[in-house]
């Protein structure tokens, strides 16, 4: 573990709450317990030779946002952040920063679908190539490696399944080819996994999931070593120009106090969901990395500390008996996103089953705050529509 860049002035064993819970007295604002919000586009400054403060324009750099980055920073254990409009707008520049015409990338296959399109019909225009892999075997990525792959794009867990890249082994890969690699750390928030630790070059974040914590403000992040993350300021962030405004960042703050305690009860609750839904019929698989009969629950004990609020199931149902149950269902509110207080479900599209002549429908689950007893009272309904002698039922909605 390194050691941690924590703007608040404690010890380097503190743990994640005290860290967000506590701010030193700041005589620069009078005490105000609240970072204060400059809302401000300029900043000038007493002589023309010597800015003083170093703020300019919030384009270049906003103080309250620059806040909000210092404690990013602290709590991925990373040196330095730079704070986007939204996670896209970090995802883009943080691949842009490292790309040029020619280049080659590695990229897993279940890639967050934004990130996929940006790769698809963004850089395929300037020239850039990519390989999407398998991540969940280190060979797979191995053999797409080229004399021109410049970066390892990795999601770990995955958006939709939830598969695990060997964040490890694929850190040793890219040092062995000179490849950049960056990691959407998104699911397991920073909070349940320090990939800088392990050696990973650059995380980014959406922040409108578990930082903003409410579902009202979109966020990004890319975190990483100083020097890479000043670049990307002057070129990516500056000149592209996908700011984060300081309103939006004050509300992140408000996000990240109780981020550790959010992650915890989301965690645990969402692994009682997993839990339960491991237990129906007809559901062939519960994508959790938290469930021990998950493929690689050993590697997610190994690399996380813990688990987010996201899961899928597969269902042996066709896409219409899927949405019917989820449409009845009364403490899931069917939408996109995750990381919120509240629960969402999300039927996401049917495959054929090779084993069985129903299709199988992918559902997505967002396990909020809410009781877990109560969500899986509300899910029980699954037996009326799926249970053992429901078959007649389920077989009308088809
Ligand atoms: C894993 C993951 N990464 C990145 C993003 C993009 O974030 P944003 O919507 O803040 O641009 C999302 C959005 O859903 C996501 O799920």
């Amino acid at each position: 573990m390194g050691s941690r860049n924590h703007p608040f002035g404690v010890g380097d064993e503190t743990l994640p709450y005290t860290l967000v819970a506590h701010d030193e007295h700041d005589e620069r604002h009078q005490g105000a317990v609240v970072f204060p919000i400059y809302q401000n586009s300029l900043f000038t400054y007493a002589r023309s030779d010597d800015p003083g403060h170093g703020y300019k324009y919030s384009r270049m750099g906003n103080p309250t946002v620059v806040e909000l980055e210092k404690r990013l920073a602290a709590l991925e254990n990373g040196e330095s952040a730079q704070c986007f409009a939204s996670g896209m707008a970090a995802i883009s520049a943080a691949i842009l920063s490292r790309v040029s015409a020619g280049d080659h990338i590695i990229c897993v296959s279940q890639v967050y679908f934004g990130t996929r399109e940006f790769m698809d019909h963004f850089l395929s225009r300037y020239q850039v190539e990519i390989s999407y892999v398998d991540g969940t075997s280190v060979e797979n990525i191995r053999e797409a490696v080229r004399d021109n792959t410049k970066v390892l794009y990795l999601e770990s867990p995955t958006s939709y399944y939830f598969q695990l890249q060997d964040l490890q082994a694929c850190v040793a890969l890219a040092g062995e080819f000179g490849m950049a690699t960056i990691l959407d750390n998104t699911w397991a928030s920073p909070c349940r996994q320090h990939a800088l630790d392990i050696g990973i070059d650059l995380v980014v974040h959406s922040l409108t999931k578990y930082v903003s914590g409410h579902s009202d403000v979109l966020g990004g992040a890319v975190i990483g070593k100083s020097s890479w993350i000043e670049r990307l300021s002057r070129v990516d962030h500056q000149l592209l120009g996908g700011i984060m405004t300081p309103h939006t960042a004050s509300l992140m703050m408000r996000g990240l106090r109780t981020l550790p305690l959010r992650m915890e009860r989301l965690g645990e609750s969402a692994l009682k969901v997993a839990l339960y839904l491991n237990s129906l019929p007809r559901i062939r698989n519960v994508n959790f990395p938290g469930l021990p009969e998950h493929p690689q629950h050993e590697l997610a004990k190994r690399q996380m500390t813990g688990w987010g609020s996201l899961l899928s199931i597969e269902l042996s149902a066709s896409l219409e008996q899927a949405k019917q149950w989820v449409d009845q269902l009364t403490l899931f509110r069917i939408g996109l996103s995750f990381g919120g207080y509240e629960s969402l479900v999300l039927v996401v599209g049917a495959a054929a089953d090779s084993e069985e002549k129903r299709p199988l429908t992918l559902i997505r689950f967002n396990i909020g705050l809410e009781d877990p007893a109560d969500l899986i009272r509300d899910l029980s309904s699954f037996y009326a529509w799926f249970g053992e002698g429901q078959q007649e039922r389920a077989g009308q909605a088809q």
